[in-house]
């Protein structure tokens, strides 16, 4: 009896327990009651297929060819095989793999949505990879990267960015982008680390917050025509590959993943953000998208969030395919959405929506999985008010392209574009100076926006810029086009997938050399083409060797050098970074980079960028700022007579201006003090 009682009491006891730990976390984003209820009358009336097909993302070129003169059209046959019969719920991608008028996009957006809606009595999802603006729609106004923005230290343009990008993807029917991208750039190698905010957990989290506000606004669960949905990837710790190649695994501890890359993830949920895409590889073993630790526990549960977790591309298939975690295509599809897989980015067939329905029947994926999933994809459609409206007014997006927008990219660039080094104050370069252009950065808006421009690689972005100065192009007009030359000596091979490939000779080289003998100051531009994801894997992080060629030929000369560097990554320069009195990052800045960087070599504007990563010096030094004291150690007394060091050549918040600062009489108000005490410190 009184075991009984005993058994009774801690049973009643586990009860109590578990449900105020359920529901403990309040939820991080308050449901809207309407908005729960028609999901719930949706739901209860969709067959299994149908659920299905809402958790199914195929990619448009699936549905869409080019008509006899070259028009981009929606194959009828495709658009009744998914939508009619595989009620497939999301689309994605650009049309024809390049950026489209706002016309064009939006006339086939909005025929897409009148046969979802007829079909499915559901909208369809249309997701773009807008990464900085609305990078897949022309004349959209281009900011530079996110690790420009993070160079500025300035949220709001992070604020600006995504307000911009979601205003004029929006005028394009566009409502959710593959954005913002909140990967720890924490190995240099790594060919996306120009994609994410940086090096820092802190500035990552900070920046992506203030993205996520500006594209979504600030009520999550009623966006507005200006506002779009955001889609924070990659969940987590893509940007730490033990390879330091594109995709492949990390090896994370826990602490680490809870306190550092779940970090900014954490944070911009709780601003509210709306779905997140996971990261393609694996940490010690698992692939993220069969963590159901990571996906369910921590996000869903732990956080207490109801959006949308969306695979990377073809990353289902990938179990079994690269992974090899899974026996089968249909094994890896019970894998994934077991693991708290909402959305599967196929891309190209729809065999994962049959393998689904087949895996619910045999009892393989629960049907309450299905539904969790199901309400995910329908809250967000909701949210973006696409069941009342699956198309909306495209006159009222008057600012797009607009002066005010370009303004406000501009300022990003300004505050982007960092001063390394200014020995003896060469720079500013004051008016009337003559100047040789070299490089193969120097004339070139391909390599001033980077990946994700216009097309995937960034390979077309010249075709869609010829209005836009190049940083010749911008020097001419600042210094008057008679004092400035341009005179390549390496050039890039242009088209897709030769972004390592360059021209060069003795001969060029030898011509620029002699150019520079008539002109003041040599402001050579280097550094790396456009490139994007694993095609940007390289071999060496050195700087190439032609460019580096050209930098010393060009040093001979007796001329300075103002060493302007233009890539996604940090290449190793410590061989030619003495040769130049001068070194500026641009980094990625973007249409209006080249224009801020005359303004700032001219001192009309001055610099205020600082590196938002460590710049190596060494290629077996890759170091972030927060590396451990065990790290650096004195030389050893003994027979090993080792040290351990760690040299960089600028570290992470670096970056000059032309404000010369003093600080002394540094005060701190207690000697004596515990960790309860507030401490005031004072200085000059
Ligand atoms: C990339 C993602 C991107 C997706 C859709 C993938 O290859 O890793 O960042 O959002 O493609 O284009």
């Amino acid at each position: 009896m009184k075991k009984d009682i005993i058994h009774l009491l801690a049973l009643t006891a586990i009860l109590l327990w578990s449900s105020c730990c359920t529901n403990k976390v309040k939820p991080v984003i308050e449901p809207d009651k309407d908005i729960e209820t028609r999901i719930e009358k949706i739901l209860s009336g969709m067959t299994l297929e149908e659920k299905v097909g809402q958790m199914a993302q195929i990619t448009i070129t699936v549905i869409q060819n080019n008509d006899k003169d070259g028009n981009p059209q929606w194959i009828p046959s495709m658009l009744d095989s998914v939508i009619t019969k595989y009620k497939v719920g999301s689309i994605l991608n650009v049309i024809n793999e390049q950026a489209q008028t706002r016309k064009l996009t939006s006339d086939m957006i909005k025929e897409l949505q009148e046969k979802s809606m007829k079909e499915l009595g559901i909208p369809c999802l249309y997701g773009l990879d807008q990464i900085h603006g609305a990078s897949y729609i022309a004349d959209a106004t281009l900011f530079p990267q996110e690790i420009n923005v993070a160079a500025t230290f300035n949220r709001e343009h992070a604020f600006n960015m995504g307000e911009v990008t979601a205003y004029e993807s929006r005028a394009a029917l566009n409502p959710w982008s593959f954005s913002p991208t909140l990967d720890l750039g924490r190995d240099q190698r790594w060919p996306r680390l120009w994609e994410s905010y940086g090096e820092s957990e802190y500035l990552q989290a900070e920046m992506g917050k203030a993205q996520v506000l500006g594209m979504q606004g600030d009520d999550p669960n009623h966006l507005d025509a200006y506002h779009m949905a955001v889609c924070i990837k990659h969940y987590m710790a893509y940007g730490v590959p033990v390879s330091g190649r594109d995709r492949t695994p990390s090896s994370v501890t826990d602490i680490d993943m809870r306190e550092r890359y779940f970090e900014p993830f954490k944070e911009c949920i709780q601003a509210g953000a709306l779905s997140l895409m996971v990261n393609s590889a694996s940490n010690e073993g698992l692939p993220f998208h069969a963590n159901y630790e990571y996906l369910t526990e921590w996000l869903k549960e732990g956080l207490n969030w109801d959006g949308m977790i969306v695979t990377d591309w073809a990353d289902i298939d990938n179990l079994y395919t690269r992974e090899r975690i899974a026996n089968s295509r249909k094994d890896a599809v019970r894998l994934a959405i077991n693991a708290g897989i909402d959305m599967a980015m196929i891309p190209n067939d729809w065999q994962f929506c049959i393998d689904l329905v087949e895996l619910v029947k045999e009892g393989a994926v629960p049907m309450s999985r299905i539904d969790d999933a199901v309400r995910r994809v329908l809250r967000l459609k909701f949210r973006l008010g696409l069941f009342d409206n699956p198309v909306w007014d495209l006159t009222q997006y008057e600012k797009f392209g607009s002066e005010e927008f370009r303004q406000k990219s501009y300022q990003a660039a300004l505050e982007s574009e960092v001063l390394l080094k200014n020995e003896g104050e060469i720079l500013p370069l004051e008016k009337g100076t003559r100047i040789l252009v070299t490089g193969p950065n120097g004339n070139e808006m391909r390599c001033l926006n980077g990946g994700w421009s216009y097309t995937w690689q960034g390979d077309k972005a010249n075709d869609y810029t010829a209005h836009f100065n190049t940083i010749y192009e911008a020097l001419r007009r600042e210094y008057g086009s008679a004092n400035v030359r341009y005179e390549a000596g390496v050039q890039y091979v242009p088209g897709f997938g030769k972004w390592q490939q360059e021209n060069w000779s003795e001969a060029s080289i030898d011509r620029a050399v002699q150019a520079a003998k008539g002109y003041d100051v040599i402001v050579a531009c280097v550094g790396e083409n456009s490139y994007c994801e694993t095609p940007g894997n390289v071999e060496d992080i050195n700087l190439s060797q032609n460019q580096k060629r050209l930098v010393r030929a060009l040093a001979r000369t007796g001329k300075p050098i103002v060493l302007v560097y233009n890539g996604g990554r940090p290449r190793i320069i410590n061989d030619i970074e003495p040769l130049a009195k001068a070194v500026v990052n641009v980094i990625l800045p973007g249409n209006w980079g080249g224009d801020a960087l005359a303004a700032l070599i001219s001192g009309r504007e001055n610099f205020s960028g600082k590196l938002p990563y460590t710049y190596p010096r060494y290629i077996n030094m890759l170091s972030t700022y927060d590396y451990k004291v065990s790290e650096v150690s004195a030389t050893m007394e003994g027979v090993y007579n080792y040290d351990a060091r760690i040299d960089v050549l600028w570290p992470f918040g670096y970056g000059m201006s032309y404000t010369s600062f003093e600080y002394s009489d540094l005060k701190v108000n207690k000697a004596n003090f515990t960790s309860e005490d507030l401490l005031e410190f004072e200085v000059k």
